[in-house]
């Protein structure tokens, strides 16, 4: 049996190898390191597969999430809402920009933002909500997007672990994840569903305006070279990283099938287990699984991992401490208690291996070891 780890870059590499190392050699040959010919044509293949009308690729998720809200014209003392369970970056942000956080508790099922919380938490400063499609489920948008008109909100979508993900409205339309509100964010970082071989992100809007202002900005805030009509940063997409990504696009889908599949294999193996509880799945989105997370019950969650670990199974738990218990963001505002299914979560959830790569004889291992463990 191959060698199980938490994500297997390598595996999904040899199988486009050719592809991959002929688009960066092109890169090399042509030197054009920094907004090359492979940047413009994954933008432009990004957004037909988002069906979006623009898409602003950047350096990294961190950093479309930061450029659309200096771009939004967020300022000090707004307040940004979003959820106490996501990775450090979404809330990391909206502190550096001096904008104020505000942390809503999320669904117990889904992990996504709660939509009645976010009513609760909105105030005369409220400008924004900012939900995370967590572990690569919609949080529900239409909800979310009936607060933000009518409390005149803009919604920061982050699409970070979800890239590819559909929405699906009571209507029956479908949208992807990041296109449905004023903008959204993602990553590329390696380990993402549409990684790419470092750093990089992307943003999406449908708005012409902020799309131009979006460009620029990334851009050192620059219209006309050496002319800066905004502060700006200096986040671009590397022509190399866009070279691999624009390899790696048409195989999404299929990458985000693999993932599904072997969440099915899972959900199988722990569906009528009373210590396992399997990710819940909305009926407003696709799944692409980012991450299989499991609540446990009743179990040693140290001793899991650690049994886990001494059968060659990675187990992570993504993530142990809720925002507002963060040591850089505890605020007098909150308190251990504030967030309860957040609080109940980070203390019971435990994330299996998920990639592109994982086979049966890798399924039926993990599944088994962890079975061994839960029902000894
Ligand atoms: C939910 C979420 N938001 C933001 C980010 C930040 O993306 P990046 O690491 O590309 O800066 C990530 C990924 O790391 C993420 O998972």
């Amino acid at each position: 049996m191959n060698k199980i780890s938490m994500v297997d870059l390598k595996g999904q590499y040899i199988k486009i190898k050719e592809e991959i190392d002929s688009s960066v050699a092109k890169v090399i040959d042509s030197t054009a390191f920094i907004n090359g010919p492979s940047v413009k044509s994954f933008q432009a293949n990004l957004e037909n597969y988002l069906k979006v009308k623009h898409v602003i690729p950047c350096a990294n998720g961190t950093d479309a999430l930061t450029v659309s809200m200096m771009a939004l014209n967020l300022k000090p003392g707004d307040e940004v809402i979003t959820t106490s369970f996501t990775f450090i970056a979404t809330a990391e942000v909206i502190a550096l920009l001096g904008l104020t956080p505000v942390v809503v508790d999320v669904d117990a099922d889904t992990f996504n933002i709660d939509p009645e919380a976010i009513k609760r938490a909105i105030t005369p400063k409220t400008k924004a909500i900012v939900p995370v499609h967590l572990f690569g489920q919609c949080a529900d948008m239409e909800a979310i997007l009936e607060i933000a008109h009518k409390y005149n909100l803009y919604v920061i979508e982050d699409a970070c672990q979800a890239i590819g993900a559909e929405y699906i409205f009571n209507d029956g339309r479908h949208q992807k994840a990041g296109t449905i509100g004023h903008v959204g964010c993602t990553s590329f970082f390696p380990s993402k569903n549409l990684g790419c071989y470092g750093d990089g992100g992307a943003i999406f809007t449908n708005d012409d305006e902020l799309a131009k202002q979006l460009r620029v900005m990334v851009n050192h805030g620059m219209t006309v070279r050496y002319y800066h009509d905004y502060i700006g940063v200096n986040s671009r997409l590397d022509s190399i990283q866009a070279a691999i990504l624009d390899v790696k696009l048409p195989h999404l889908d299929e990458y985000n099938k693999a993932r599904n599949k072997a969440a099915e294999y899972y959900d199988r193996a722990f569906a009528n287990n009373p210590r396992l509880k399997i990710p819940g799945r909305s009926t407003h989105s696709t799944h692409v699984f980012h991450q299989y997370t499991l609540v446990t019950s009743g179990l040693d969650r140290n001793a899991l991992t650690e049994y886990m670990a001494l059968h060659q199974v990675p187990a992570m738990v993504y993530y142990p401490v809720p925002l507002h218990m963060q040591k850089a963001y505890l605020d007098p505002r909150y308190k251990n208690g504030d967030f309860p299914v957040t609080e109940h979560l980070c203390q019971t959830v435990v994330s299996l291996p998920m990639h592109t790569e994982l086979d049966e004889e890798q399924l039926e291992y993990i599944t088994s070891t962890l079975l061994a463990f839960v029902n000894k």
